[in-house]
């Protein structure tokens, strides 16, 4: 029989039987423009065992990748990395259709399944660092709280060095190529640096200390399997160093100028601010919020060592795009910025206070007066926007010149 759907084989022992999601653009706010996968792993063990399922409507499809290689009702285990609905969304169907004898996460894990998907069928809870035999081969699992969530841990299969890593070292890029060294290396840098700005940069300081427990462990990692995205199996340096490095968040010579502007005044003190800064050698970027998405916003912080932000006044408020893009960047944390704020206004001018609060709450230290001009801005105005470029380009090279 023709299988439409085919498993792929990632190790001597390692199926991926995932999902390819060539339309999403949406995962909770972070817009995904070149889709996502959802990996799920086959493991034929004596007792063969499924890692993670996939989000609900790709049952099918997992499914029929799974038949490609096994009767899927051969599976014995199935273990949960990871709570979230794009990897469990189907997990009580498949659990319905296979009849594993057993089905494993961790602690938090099995409460956090039964808070989702409100199941009936018993979850064993594992620890951090117990071994669980499949007969021929043997699992050990990791807690990697916070990588994505307090359930979330890895799976680590030493007969094949390969660590199951879910949300960890994952990007939501639709491809048919499974292996990342059969993709551009920019592109693999680019698409994993906007997952992590967008997913993981809140928990940068858990990245470091589970990159250091991972070490801890001794386990020859070969292969590195996460839950979206390609599987790494060359050169692991390349992801593992990238994410020691987005995790340590040190400042570069980088201005991010993100503007909201009705009648493009505050464009035109973002446009002044933006020459100054970049007269005095610091890279610029400059967004339009009327036209540039948060996820673009927070991927170009992630190296970055200072945020400007500017708005127009709209009845008493920030405008909602700039509104939108400070609550977004708020949760997930970029730490060791400087910042500074602009804006024009009519006739009350709350914008830019607004904007100050917002900073100071994010722990962005203002390194220059704020620029608030009435309606359109002249000659005196535009000077002073340029005089805070130069200031915020001055302190970051003081920043510089000490981390
Ligand atoms: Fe891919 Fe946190 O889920």
């Amino acid at each position: 029989m023709t299988h439409i759907y085919r498993a792929i084989k990632v190790s001597d022992h390692v199926y991926w039987v995932g999902a390819i999601d060539w339309s999403i653009r949406d995962f909770h706010g972070y817009t995904t423009p070149h889709g996502s996968t959802y990996n799920a792993y086959l493991i034929l063990a004596d007792k063969i065992t499924l890692i993670d399922t996939v989000k609900k409507p790709f049952l099918e499809e997992m499914l029929a990748r799974i038949a490609s290689v096994v009767d899927p009702s051969k599976i014995g285990y199935i273990v949960s990395n990871h709570s979230e609905q794009d990897h469990c969304g189907c997990l009580s169907e498949v659990v319905g259709r296979v009849r594993p004898s057993k089905v494993f996460a961790s602690a938090v894990g099995v409460k956090t399944l039964r808070d989702i998907l409100h199941n009936d069928y018993p979850i064993q809870a594992v620890r951090d660092g117990e071994t669980l035999s499949l007969g021929n081969m043997d699992l050990t699992f990791m807690e990697t709280r916070m990588i994505h969530w307090p359930d979330s841990m890895f799976t680590f299969l030493a007969k094949d060095g390969l660590l199951f890593s879910q949300d960890a070292f994952g990007m939501h890029l639709a491809t048919f190529e499974r292996f990342a060294n059969e993709l551009p290396a920019d592109m693999l840098e680019y698409e994993a640096a906007t997952y992590y700005a967008n997913i993981v940069l809140p928990y940068s300081p858990v990245v470091l200390k589970t990159l250091e427990k991972t070490a801890a462990t001794g386990w020859e990692i070969k292969i590195i399997a996460p839950d979206h995205g390609p599987v790494w199996r060359k050169d692991l340096g390349f992801i593992l160093g990238l994410y020691r490095k987005w995790a340590e968040q040190k400042p570069a010579n980088k201005a991010v100028v993100a503007y909201a502007t009705m009648w493009q005044s505050t464009e035109c003190m973002a446009k002044a601010i933006a020459e100054s800064l970049a007269q005095a050698g610091v890279t610029v970027k400059i967004l339009s919020l009327n036209e540039a998405h948060r996820s673009e916003v927070i991927y170009e912080l992630l190296e970055a060592g200072a945020l400007l932000v500017g708005s127009s006044t709209l009845n008493n408020n920030m405008l909602p795009q700039m509104a939108d893009v400070m609550t977004y960047i708020k949760g997930l944390k970029p730490a060791h910025l400087i910042g500074a704020v602009f804006g024009s206004f009519g006739w009350s001018g709350e914008a830019v206070k607004d904007l100050e609060a917002a900073l100071k709450e994010m722990k962005v230290e203002l390194a220059a007066e704020t620029v608030s001009v009435r309606y359109v801005p002249n000659a005196e105005a535009l000077q002073k926007c340029h005089d805070l470029g130069r200031d915020v380009a001055s302190e970051l090279a003081k920043r510089l010149s000490q981390s």
